[in-house]
């Protein structure tokens, strides 16, 4: 009796166990196929892109060389926008009070506000990049109160403010 049920049971596992394994093998199969397909397509493909795009491909080169040829002219020409930057510095961080009247900050443009303290040379770059209070007890917050621009970047500031106040 309880043979027999042992039996059956042994029968029923082994029928489970082999369905699942002939599943696993079809699956191993299926995906094999499917990866040798998808491979040999794309070995065909490639094999017939490399053919057909090679007189395209080198077309491409040459217009994208003719691009670089013709971007290049912008790069060579970077030191004019150099000397913008040191505007842009200006419109975006000095100008709100370099540029709005405020009382005993030099102005923009004023020849007579800038005359002297260009006269220092090198001090005035330092007074705009560490900071500085004159004699009015107006501070210069450094770099305009801007700490992310580099000290280069103060410096074309200044480089516009001077160029344009004398
Ligand atoms: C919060 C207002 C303010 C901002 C913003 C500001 N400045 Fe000034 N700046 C002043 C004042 C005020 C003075 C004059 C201080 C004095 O002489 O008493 C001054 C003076 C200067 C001077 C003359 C320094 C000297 O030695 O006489 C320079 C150069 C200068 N600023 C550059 C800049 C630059 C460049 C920026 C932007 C990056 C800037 N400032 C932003 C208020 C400001």
């Amino acid at each position: 009796m309880s043979n027999d049920e042992n039996q059956h049971f042994m029968q029923n596992l082994t029928i489970i166990i082999a369905t699942i394994l002939g599943i696993l093998c079809l699956l191993i199969v299926f995906i094999k196929a499917i990866g040798n397909n998808d491979q040999a397509l794309s070995d065909e493909q490639m094999t017939s892109l490399i053919n057909q795009t090679r007189p395209v491909g080198s077309a491409r080169n040459q217009s994208s060389e003719q691009q670089t040829t013709t971007v290049a002219s912008p790069v060579a020409s970077q030191p004019v926008e150099e000397t913008d930057s040191g505007k842009q510095i200006y419109d975006t961080v000095c100008m709100s009070c370099h540029s709005t009247g405020l009382p005993n900050v030099p102005q923009l443009g004023n020849a007579a506000d800038w005359e002297e303290r260009i006269a220092q040379g090198e001090a005035l770059y330092e007074n705009a990049i560490n900071g500085y209070t004159g004699s009015s007890g107006m501070m210069m917050p450094p770099k305009g109160g801007n700490p992310s621009l580099s000290d280069d970047e103060v410096r074309a500031a200044v480089d516009y403010i001077v160029e344009s106040s004398q």
